[in-house]
């Protein structure tokens, strides 16, 4: 794939906080329609990698484009074209779904028309339309997440950086949340989701795997099974890529 293919692009990103290093030169590229899964123990870097390619932080070195563009930039085309769904997404818990929504519609400065459209599909195809009227704490896990999903959702984003979306998410919503993510990407969408689940990992068209900072291995699922043989699930293929790498 050609690097205007991506339209999202991390470079060579390294950040490290105090001692401890967080990247150590990340390099990642994902084309529209496509899911990338980023898959790693806990402190591998996703949630750090995440947030700069969203433009919440700078890396120390190298550099994330979306569509070309800085997302340090503050540039207004960035903020519409990325949706960010953070590892902990602050909904106001005493805000109805439907006050939720609009409060994000009005931060991405939807016009009229396009937030009651986008908030009509994406009640839709979350499910929530029953639960317009519900205090966001009173959700479920799930459905909590879905909500947060749908907020980021409002500006039509071309790239969506999810971390860890269905932590702590019951399987039938977890399920939900994926066969939702696979619409996504058929539209068009550019998907970047982190989890820790394996069997998540494996439905991604390629995946990474970060440990301390770096990738250890990328591709196709099915390409890097048949890559390593030896592995008789692909849990068992990163796992011992973690402990090679030990
Ligand atoms: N703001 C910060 N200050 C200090 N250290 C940090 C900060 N953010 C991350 N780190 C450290 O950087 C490393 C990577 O953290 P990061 O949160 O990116 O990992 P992660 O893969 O998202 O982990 P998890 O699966 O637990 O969410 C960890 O060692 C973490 O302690
Ligand atoms: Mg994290």
């Amino acid at each position: 794939m050609n690097d205007s293919a991506r339209v999202l692009v991390a470079h060579q990103l390294h950040k490290r906080f105090k001692a401890q290093e967080a990247l150590r030169g990340l390099s990642l590229g994902v084309a529209p329609g496509e899911l990338y899964g980023l898959v790693g123990p806990d402190g591998a870097g996703k949630t750090t990698a995440l947030r700069i390619m969203a433009g919440v932080m700078g890396p120390d070195e190298g550099y994330a484009r979306i569509a070309g563009k800085d997302p340090l930039s503050g540039d207004p085309a960035v903020r519409s074209m990325l949706g960010y769904m953070p590892q902990q997404y602050s909904l106001y818990g005493d805000l109805s779904v439907d006050e939720n929504l609009a409060f994000f519609g009005k931060m991405f400065c939807l016009d009229k028309a396009t937030f009651s459209a986008q908030r009509e599909r994406l009640l839709h195809i979350t499910r929530l339309g029953r639960f317009g009227d519900r205090r966001a704490d009173a959700l479920s896990g799930g459905m909590y997440k879905k909500l947060a999903l749908a907020c980021s959702l409002l500006p039509k984003p071309r790239v969506l950086l999810l971390d860890e979306p269905t932590n702590g998410v019951d399987p039938v919503s977890r399920r939900e949340l994926w066969a939702l993510l696979f619409e996504l990407v058929e539209d068009g969408m550019a998907v970047v989701v982190s989890t820790a689940y394996m069997d998540e990992a494996e439905r991604c068209h390629r995946v990474g795997l970060l440990h301390r900072g770096q990738l250890l291995m990328e591709g196709a699922p099915t390409r890097l099974m048949a890559e390593h043989g030896n592995a008789a699930t692909f849990e068992d293929l990163f796992l011992a890529a973690v402990r090679e790498a030990a």
